[in-house]
């Protein structure tokens, strides 16, 4: 009886232990705290020609006609840039599959890539090339806007969000096991270098957008170390950008008001950790038609992939009937990423005015137009 009371279990007694062991913490990197620095700054050059090179990877199926609409509309545009065409299919090397050296040459060099979408075998085959070059240039933030397209009839009007989801860790950190047999443990991790990394973005991108507000999107009341953390880092960031309005959220609370009303979203830039920025960036997809319409961004540290989110489309593909907006609209992004703002208000205006006019809209969008003559209608808009 004694000695049961004196009893202290193992895990408890390993807990002890823990809570009196000095800590170890890793040295931790502060992002872009000068003045004036920016994180994921576009490092790219003109060169003597007085173009930017940008890397694009065509991608498969669709993707290269949906590239060469791009290619048509930037050269009828005057754009000062480049394009780099790169292979992206992998190699084997050494047993394993790897992307070609030379395609990771060329987006290191020249800090920014356009890419269509890839084709990923189910179950077998290649790892995955779009985690690949996630992980390859550590692209740390996924930026989706989505707007709605006049002429393009929703159940929802005027939507114009802005999502960033943190897009290395948390929930896909990867680093699961089994505990015993019928008990898998899963971890979220969540650091906060990569918390205060993709929130200043989240504050940096609100200011060059010209968006006043920044929301964070959580569910510390439940997780409340790993969201805590997240959201004590938001709170930390806000204070460097006093203009910007910021505020919190929560996720389900979110979710509700969005698909009841997203228009109170569209002054905001709405920022949180990977799985949330997962599913909610679909859902906004879904607020404006789908997946076909939306671009995206992928930011990294040095370089950033401009990218549609939808696939290679292996059903259209080759037939002239792709619609390649939503990776023109990705490309838009990334010229505003360059700082090449003139250039990217004149195409899409052009591509809005074509969408919303509806005479030359591409079979997705319940038109008869074939992929060039679409392009070829934006290129008339200019
Ligand atoms: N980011 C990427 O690279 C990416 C994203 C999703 C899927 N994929 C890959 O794409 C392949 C096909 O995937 P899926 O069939 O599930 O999705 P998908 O997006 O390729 O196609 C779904 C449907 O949407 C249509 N569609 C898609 N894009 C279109 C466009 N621009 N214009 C007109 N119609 C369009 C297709 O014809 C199809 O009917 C798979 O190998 C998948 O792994 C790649």
């Amino acid at each position: 009886m004694l000695a049961s009371r004196s009893f202290v279990s193992p895990a408890r007694q390993f807990l002890r232990q823990a809570q009196h062991a000095p800590r170890w913490t890793p040295a931790l990197r502060t992002y872009a705290t000068a003045a004036g620095d920016k994180v994921a700054k576009f490092k790219g050059q003109k060169g003597n020609d007085g173009k930017y090179t940008v890397t694009l990877i065509e991608g498969d199926g669709i993707g290269p006609e949906i590239a060469q609409s791009v290619k048509d509309i930037y050269s009828a545009a005057n754009v000062p840039i480049k394009w780099e065409s790169v292979d992206v299919t992998p190699r084997l090397v050494d047993g394993k599959t790897s992307i070609p050296q030379e395609s990771i040459d060329s987006v290191t060099r020249n800090y920014v890539a356009l890419k269509g979408p890839l084709a990923t075998p189910v179950g077998k085959g290649h790892v995955s090339l779009n985690l690949t070059l996630r992980r390859t240039f550590n692209l740390f933030a996924n930026v989706r806007p989505c707007k709605s397209i006049a002429g393009y009839k929703t159940p929802y009007d005027n939507v114009n969000t802005v999502l960033i989801r943190e897009n290395t860790e948390g929930e896909y950190s990867g680093i699961e096991h089994v505990v015993v047999d019928g008990v898998v443990q899963s971890i979220k991790l969540i650091t906060r270098e990569a918390c205060e990394r993709v929130l200043r973005y989240a504050f940096q991108y609100a200011q060059d957008v010209g968006r006043n507000k920044v929301r964070a999107v959580h569910k510390a009341t439940i997780m409340k170390m790993s969201d805590g953390l997240f959201l004590s880092t938001a709170h930390r960031v806000a204070k460097e950008y006093p203009h910007i309005e910021f505020d919190a959220e929560l996720l389900d609370n979110t979710c509700l008001k969005m698909v009841t009303d997203p228009t109170p979203y569209n002054d905001k830039v709405l920022v949180m950790p990977n799985l949330y920025g997962d599913i909610l960036s679909d859902m906004s997809a879904g607020l404006i038609g789908g997946l076909g319409l939306t671009p995206s961004g992928n930011i990294g540290d040095e370089c950033s992939i401009f990218e549609a989110v939808h696939g290679s489309a292996p059903d259209i593909a080759g037939k002239g009937l792709a619609n390649p907006t939503a990776l023109l609209l990705s490309s838009i992004m990334m010229l505003t990423h360059m700082g090449l703002h003139e250039h990217a208000n004149k195409i899409q205006n052009a591509i809005f005015k074509v969408l919303g006019e509806g005479k030359t809209i591409t079979g997705d969008l319940g038109g008869k137009a074939k992929t060039a003559e679409y392009a070829d209608a934006v290129i008339k808009a200019l």
